[in-house]
């Protein structure tokens, strides 16, 4: 394949590798969120959401996208999100027909998609992560496909970069890739559970975010003098991160994950115009965080494209965390 490969080409490379057989009457697929310890920031290739760098993550187990799926007899596909109908004209559902328009082709099918999710849309809480991976995994339940974790993370990753890391549970690792097609991008599960460990949800807005991740990634890639930094900090970050999974470091997990995530917010500040995702709350709980750790606990965060923080800390220090911030959602992401 040339250098100018459309999603349309990878998506029909992978349907050649389907199960042949008829479609079933309904699909159904539950997907987790995932929060990044490693960040996915900046394309190499915008049209298929293929990312600068490898990045690493945490599902979440209890949060995520249910979604199912059934064939209509109408002129256009119905998308329910938790129970309403959605405008046709909305960012949501224009997202969600140009991914099913990649499997029609020529064929008139269309879909009435329900998606039910426990977490917030477009709240920097990974929705647009748990909803295309759920929206693959019941596209290949509904036509039968039967295709392997490797393909359908390649083809959640068409849909939104990092809900090619939530077709699994626990540790997640997506590796950047070098090929031009991104038939080498997709996502693997680390075989190691960490029961310790606990993720806070720290609500400060839940608002819709104010630039799109895709929008602010492609202005950091044009614009931060920071960027070419960055590319550097994940090689380095992801390094530390699987040393840390490895030998049940915790303070090395925690540290290495918030700089990391400061460092993408720099380098986003840097941008210009400046792109910044925090509101003076989350500011104000970053002081809290630092604070408390000075005073000995272990407590880490990091922050996705929206100015909420997601607590890193462990089980030992459940009691302490919820006293001091009695909002967080407290999650055990090996919880059986
Ligand atoms: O997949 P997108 O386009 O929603 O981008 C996700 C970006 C971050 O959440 C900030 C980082 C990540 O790796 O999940």
């Amino acid at each position: 394949m040339g250098c100018v490969v459309r999603k349309h080409e990878v998506v029909h490379q992978i349907l050649t590798k389907a199960n042949g057989s008829s479609a079933r009457e309904k699909g159904l697929a539950y997907a987790p969120t995932n929060i990044a310890l490693c960040k996915y920031w900046g394309k190499r290739n915008n049209e298929l959401n293929l990312p600068m760098n490898s990045s690493l993550s945490i599902a979440l187990p209890d949060k995520g996208a249910m979604t199912t799926l059934h064939f209509i007899e109408d002129s256009s596909d119905n998308i329910v999100l938790n129970g309403s109908l959605l405008p046709a004209d909305t960012n949501f559902v224009r997202r969600i027909v140009q991914f099913l328009d990649l499997f029609r082709k020529d064929k008139n099918w269309r879909l009435h998609v329900d998606i039910n999710m426990n977490i917030p849309v477009a709240a920097g809480l990974a929705s647009s992560a748990c909803g295309f991976a759920s929206l693959t995994l019941a596209l290949n339940d509904l036509f039968n496909w039967q295709l392997s974790l490797n393909y359908l993370s390649i083809l959640a990753r068409l849909g939104s970069g990092s809900a090619s890391r939530s077709l699994w549970a626990g540790f997640v690792e997506w590796q950047a890739g070098v090929q031009s097609d991104g038939m080498d991008s997709f996502s693997q599960p680390y075989m190691i559970t960490w029961p310790e460990l606990r993720v806070g949800i720290l609500p400060i807005s839940f608002a819709e975010k104010l630039y799109s991740s895709r929008d602010a990634m492609q202005r950091t890639v044009a614009t931060s003098v920071l960027y070419e930094n960055w590319t550097k900090k994940v090689v380095q970050d992801m390094a530390l991160l699987k040393q840390a999974i490895e030998l049940k470091n915790f303070s090395l997990l925690g540290g290495t994950a918030e700089s990391n995530a400061l460092n993408m917010h720099a380098t986003m500040l840097s941008s210009w115009p400046p792109i910044c995702y925090a509101l003076p709350e989350t500011i104000d709980a970053m002081h809290q965080i630092w604070k408390l750790r000075q005073e000995g606990l272990s407590l880490y965060f990091t922050q996705d494209a929206g100015p909420n923080l997601k607590l890193l800390f462990e089980d030992k220090d459940e009691a302490t965390i919820k006293k001091h911030f009695p909002l967080a959602d407290i999650i055990n992401p090996f919880a059986v």
